[in-house]
């Protein structure tokens, strides 16, 4: 027999950044963040899990091709998740696993994205977000979407996230063994659905710096992280929750905007400095900049991850529209011009 569970989990996207741990293994943040999870048809990752007393070893392959399952990441988020498996049962398939008999059992895991990996996409959240609950549906376990997030979160930080829809936080937690570190839901997905998401895939390449060795090297030399982790992103949380609430498109652009330059602007008083914007990273600002001001009014936020993609969210339809066309024209697909090259806009 052959028992299968396939998932599929969006991507999410920071407004007030990850980006510093307390602890590195246990994958403790220094700051609290909020986000935004994408619609699962665009950005995601699908994941089949499957078991059979047939396989003799755990398995795994990424958009096909067989990867390494002996990284320690991977492996807390095996151990946690068997350490909580359950008993199933399905008598016409003549299925019957005793929770012990998960510790003997091999998995295999199949899982595709359909976006860039690893070019400042999160598609590490995605990734371990779906194989974390993929893994936790075939074994049947009882935690909820919360609890599910701290194993996640030990996968990679900003996946405990993408176990929510809408908007999401996670909560650094105080506890040195990491149980309050989790994500809850701040708002569901129907709450502010006017927002449109526009992706500049300004470069599909694998990022230089990873966030995990990012966010080391700022945290051992940054000067300026402290204050933000302790002085800055405590108040923008507590108004980013309000912006979210009361759907203020004004305050929750400015909000992220301002986190997402004060993250790069902590990336570069790391040393060495890290530049994961490009000048076409810029030039996409200065557009968006340029015309807020024209408008009086944000009508676009801004958000750069690791990497010199740009997120970008417009407050509805009709101005994602317009901030298309906008940058069509300014940055036309797979030409070079004066201003920059984007490949592709999603
Ligand atoms: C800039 O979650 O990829 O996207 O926890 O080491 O796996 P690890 O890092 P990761 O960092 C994400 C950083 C960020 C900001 C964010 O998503 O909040």
């Amino acid at each position: 027999w052959i028992l299968m569970v396939t998932a599929r989990t969006p991507t999410n996207i920071a407004v007030i950044k990850y980006w510093g741990k307390r602890d590195e293994t246990l994958i403790l943040p220094i700051n609290d963040s909020i986000s935004l999870t994408l619609d699962p048809t665009h950005l995601s990752t699908t994941t089949t899990v499957s078991v059979s007393p047939t396989f003799h070893q755990d398995r795994m392959w990424l958009n096909g091709k067989e990867i390494s399952l002996q990284g320690g990441r991977f492996q807390s988020c095996l151990r946690e998740i068997r350490a909580r498996a359950q008993d199933v049962q399905d008598k016409k398939k003549g299925i019957d696993i005793k929770k012990e008999d998960w510790q003997k059992l091999h998995l295999h895991i199949a899982s595709y994205n359909n976006f860039p990996t690893a070019a400042g996409l999160a598609s590490s959240a995605a990734g371990l977000a779906c194989l974390v609950f993929s893994l936790a549906k075939l074994m049947n376990l009882k935690e909820d979407n919360s609890q599910l997030s701290a194993i996640a979160r030990q996968g990679s930080g900003s996946a405990c996230r993408s176990l929510y829809g809408g908007f999401v936080k996670w909560v650094m937690g105080k506890e040195d063994n990491g149980s309050d570190s989790l994500a809850v839901q701040l708002a569901d997905e129907k709450h502010w659905d006017e927002l449109v998401i526009i992706i500049a895939v300004v470069s599909a390449r694998q990022k230089e710096t990873s966030s995990t060795s990012g966010m080391r090297d700022t945290v051992e030399t940054s000067a300026l992280i402290q204050h933000r982790a302790k002085e800055v992103v405590p108040k923008r949380i507590v108004q980013m929750e309000d912006a979210i609430q009361n759907r203020d498109f004004p305050s929750f652009a400015r909000l992220a905007c301002t986190d997402s330059n004060q993250f790069h602007a902590v990336c570069l008083d790391t040393y060495p400095p890290i530049f994961y914007m490009n000048d076409t990273s810029h030039r996409i600002i200065s557009c968006v900049e340029k015309w807020n001001r024209a408008e009086g009014a944000p009508q676009v936020a801004y958000t750069f991850d690791a990497g010199p993609n740009a997120v970008m969210i417009a407050r509805n339809r009709k101005t994602a529209a317009l901030l298309l066309q906008r940058l069509l024209y300014n940055f036309p697909p797979e030409s070079d011009t004066d201003l920059g090259r984007v490949n592709n806009f999603i």
